[in-house]
Parts: C-alpha cells; sequence; structure tokens
C-alpha cells in the first residue's frame, strides 16, 4: 500500500520507516528542510539503534521517499498519519497547532477520499477537532475518515516495539478507515501475533493517556516505596522483586530511581491532568505521581549534600546524561535539573555520557566531557550515576577508587550491590537501600 506519514520525529520516521521495512510504499513528509536533506544523505536527526540501516535499505529498495511537501504528500496516499509534535503550553497543555495546520492543508488539497489517522500523543477531542477542520476547509463535498492510531514505542528499542507491537489500537468511525488500517498492519499482526484492537477515536486516544500515565504512575509508585525503604532499613530491590513476582503486577516499571524523564512521561502525564481537569475531574492521583517524580530529584540532592556538607569547589562526576540508556535524549532527564544547580553551587562538573554528550554540549558548550566514565571520576570528589548505562555498571570498581580523589558514589540507578562497595570501602548512596 502507499502511505503517508507528516512529520519525521521520533515517532514519524521510526512508523514510516517500519512500514516500508513491512512491504508498503512511503513516503515522510516534513516542513522541516534541513531535516529532510539530511534525511536524504542518511543522516538521521535522532539517535535510535538499526534505524540508519533500515531506512538506507528501503530507500534503496524504493519503498522510502522523503519529501517537504506536504500536497505531495496528500497526492501521494489515500491513508495519511499525522505525526506532528504536540509541545506542552504553558499549562501542560498540548499545543495542537501543527496537527491543526496538517488537517488544513489536506483539506485544501484533497481531492478523493483521504483517512487521515493521528499517530501523535493527542487529546482527547483532537479526532473532533480534526473533522471539524477538515469539512471546514473542504472545497467540495469529498468523503474522509478520521482514525485514531496511538504510538506506545519506547526510544532505544523504537524499530522492535514497532515491528512487535503487544497490540495495536486503533479509533474508527468507518469500516472502510478499519479495513485500510487492517491492511496496513496485516504483516505486523501476522509476525508478532498481536491483537489489534478496534475502537471508538475517544477510546483509543484516551488508550495512549492512560497507558503512559499508568506506568509513570507505577515509577512513582515504587520510588515513594523506595523512600518507605530508606527509613525503616528495607530493601527496595527486594521489594519490588516480591511484588514484581505477582503476575497481576509483573516486575516491569519497578525499578526505582531519580524519577522519569524524556520526551513522554513528563509531558503525556502533564497533558491528561489538563485534560481530565477540562471534562471537571482532578486528577489528584496523578498530580501525586508528578509531586512524587519532582521530590525524587530533590530527595538525591539532599543525599549529595548530606555527603558533600559543602558543594562550593567539589569536583563531581556526573555519569549519564541521556534520560535513559540507548539514546542520546536528554529532555526532562535528571541531568538537565542537576547540572545547573550544581553549578549555581560552584562546583567543578565532570561529565561522561556515551552519546548524549552532543546534545548536552549544545546545551552546556563550556563543561568539560570525558571519553570514559574512568576518565571522569578522576580526582573526582563523588561520583553521580543518573542512567543505567552498562558502561557504568562494568566499570572497573577497583580502578575508580583508585583515580577518585575520595571514593564516594551516588547511584540514582541501583547499579551497584551496597556489600560489595562496603567491601571496598567506597562510600555509596543508592536509592531505596540501607548502608
Ligand atoms: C515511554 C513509554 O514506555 C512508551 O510506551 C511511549 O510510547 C513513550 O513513552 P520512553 O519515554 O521511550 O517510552 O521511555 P521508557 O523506557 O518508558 O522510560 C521512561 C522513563 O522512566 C525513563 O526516564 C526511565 O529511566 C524511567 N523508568 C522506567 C524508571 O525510572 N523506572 C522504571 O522501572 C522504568
Amino acid at each position: 500500500m502507499k502511505i503517508t506519514i507528516v512529520g519525521t520525529g521520533y515517532v514519524g520516521l521510526v512508523t514510516g520507516t517500519c512500514f516500508a521495512e513491512i512491504g508498503h510504499e512511503v513516503l515522510c513528509v516534513d516542513n522541516d528542510t534541513s531535516k529532510i536533506e539530511m534525511l536524504r544523505r542518511f543522516e538521521m536527526p535522532i539517535y535510535e539503534k538499526d534505524l540508519p540501516e533500515l531506512v538506507k535499505k528501503n530507500v534503496h529498495e524504493k519503498r522510502l521517499q522523503f519529501s517537504t511537501c506536504i500536497e505531495e504528500g496528500n497526492r501521494f496516499s489515500e491513508v495519511i498519519f499525522v505525526a506532528v509534535g504536540t509541545p506542552p503550553g504553558y499549562k501542560g497543555e498540548a499545543n495542537m497547532s501543527y496537527v491543526e495546520n496538517v488537517g488544513r492543508r489536506v483539506a485544501e488539497t484533497m481531492d478523493s477520499y483521504r483517512l487521515l489517522v493521528e499517530k501523535s500523543t493527542v487529546p482527547i477531542n483532537t479526532g473532533e477537532q480534526l473533522k471539524r477542520t477538515i469539512s471546514k476547509y473542504l472545497s467540495s463535498d469529498i468523503d474522509f475518515d478520521i482514525a485514531s492510531n496511538p504510538e506506545f514505542l519506547r526510544e532505544g528499542t523504537a524499530i522492535e516495539d514497532a515491528l512487535n507491537p503487544d497490540r495495536i489500537v486503533v479509533g474508527i468511525e468507518s469500516v472502510r478507515a478499519a479495513e485500510l488500517l487492517r491492511k496496513i498492519y496485516a504483516p505486523i499482526i501476522e509476525r508478532s501475533g498481536c491483537e489489534f484492537l478496534e475502537m471508538n477515536i475517544a477510546s483509543a486516544e484516551l488508550t495512549k493517556h492512560a497507558s503512559n500515565s499508568f506506568l509513570a504512575m507505577k515509577i512513582s509508585f515504587i520510588n515513594a516505596v523506595s523512600r518507605i525503604c530508606e527509613l525503616a532499613g528495607a530493601d527496595i530491590q527486594q521489594v519490588a522483586h516480591g511484588m514484581g513476582l505477582d503476575k497481576r503486577i509483573s516486575p516491569n516499571f519497578l525499578n526505582a530511581g531519580v524519577g522519569y524523564g524524556g520526551s513522554c512521561f513528563p509531558k503525556d502525564v502533564d497533558a491528561f491532568v489538563h485534560i481530565a481537569d477540562q471534562y471537571g475531574y482532578s486528577f489528584e492521583l496523578l498530580k501525586e505521581v508528578q509531586r512524587i517524580n519532582q521530590s525524587q530529584r530533590e530527595h538525591f540532592m539532599q543525599k549529595l549534600q548530606r555527603e558533600l556538607w559543602v558543594t562550593q569547589d567539589k569536583t563531581i562526576a556526573i555519569l549519564g546524561l541521556a534520560f535513559k540508556p540507548g539514546t542520546d535524549d536528554i529532555r526532562q532527564a535528571p541531568s538537565l535539573y542537576f547540572v545547573p544547580q550544581l553549578l549555581e553551587a560552584k562546583a567543578k562538573l565532570k561529565l561522561w555520557d556515551p552519546i548524549a554528550k552532543a546534545k548536552f554540549d549544545e546545551i552546556h558548550p563550556t563543561l568539560n566531557y570525558y571519553d570514559t566514565p574512568i576518565e571522569c571520576a578522576t580526582d573526582a570528589d563523588i561520583v553521580l550515576i543518573l542512567t543505567d548505562w552498562p558502561e557504568i555498571k562494568s566499570m572497573d570498581l577497583d580502578r575508580l577508587k583508585s583515580v577518585m580523589k575520595c571514593p564516594a558514589i551516588i547511584d540514582g540507578r541501583n547499579l551497584f550491590d551496597p556489600k560489595e562497595m562496603k567491601n571496598k570501602k567506597i562510600s555509596y548512596y543508592s536509592i531505596g537501600r540501607t548502608h
């Protein structure tokens, strides 16, 4: 089938490439000329494992192409996926101007049936709003459909998630739209055996918000329990293990840490709280999820202050700048929370990250970046671990101890065994474990 994808961000580019990989003919459109030029040179605007190879392969096999022209996208296919950004506004509400703009421009140049599929995470009434916008700007009485098809992929495992999803959710209003989407997804359903769930548009939109918020809630729950563990002399990893073996709970998303970050959870929880407010429901549970996430960062900072006493002129090595391993994404990363505060406190910072360094350097160009965790920790008064990169977990601890000014670690990801640290005489503080 021919498919147009508008927006070549994380979701759009991965979805388009994966649709090409399963045999469709895909045109990815973006109004950012430099991004499209990069893609045509096989330079990726995002870091994602296996994506460059997959883009190259599908372009060479003539199933994937790029354009800056939305009208071309409109002519290319009767199915148009909308994967443009919905950045948060001042009060956490999603900015819908990019989505509205796509709807308007498609309507203005539409000459036969089109199915517009929302792929971005959007507020619950977006389907309705898009329908009104298209009807308003259509020049003649042309049939069209709106559908919602939320994306659940994670950064770092995006290709695998897109090709082998747990489920495919589609919100539809007509048999024609359902059939088109089922046909598009048939190869993925066949290879992954996942369920194809048809529901109304509002339910599909809500499924995405509820899923992301539920996962964020799971993280805040375990982080709250970790605080009690610290007070009660319990161990959060043992507690999480004990909870996770209950199939109803599952062990996933029960890792306590410095709080969730990234481009989705903070923004999506915020948006869901805002949507609920608009419908007249005050989602106190999710507001508490947000508060716990914030307090987890503040609590980590207190651990550092307790250990250092005075931060000024101390050399602090920060290991991990990305919001999670496997990505160069630093949006809402813990590093972006701690670095400005430590600079303000006049600490001397040394930074390490295998991939996110370049992105961080754009924001903090005057800071010192190192090639390995050990180089970064050399002469440091303390090491902060903010991302669970495997390179940190596999550090030679004896070597680390020998290069540091005083061997001390505050671990925001619980990568090490406190007993081992005690044996090695390294001061070690982590999350939800007594030492
Ligand atoms: C998330 C959702 O998982 C995905 O379905 C959705 O489409 C987009 O948002 P992503 O932001 O890529 O994906 O990352 P994810 O792996 O979910 O992690 C989000 C944050 O939670 C990270 O900061 C991570 O460190 C943190 N996290 C995750 C924890 O602190 N503990 C956990 O147990 C799991």
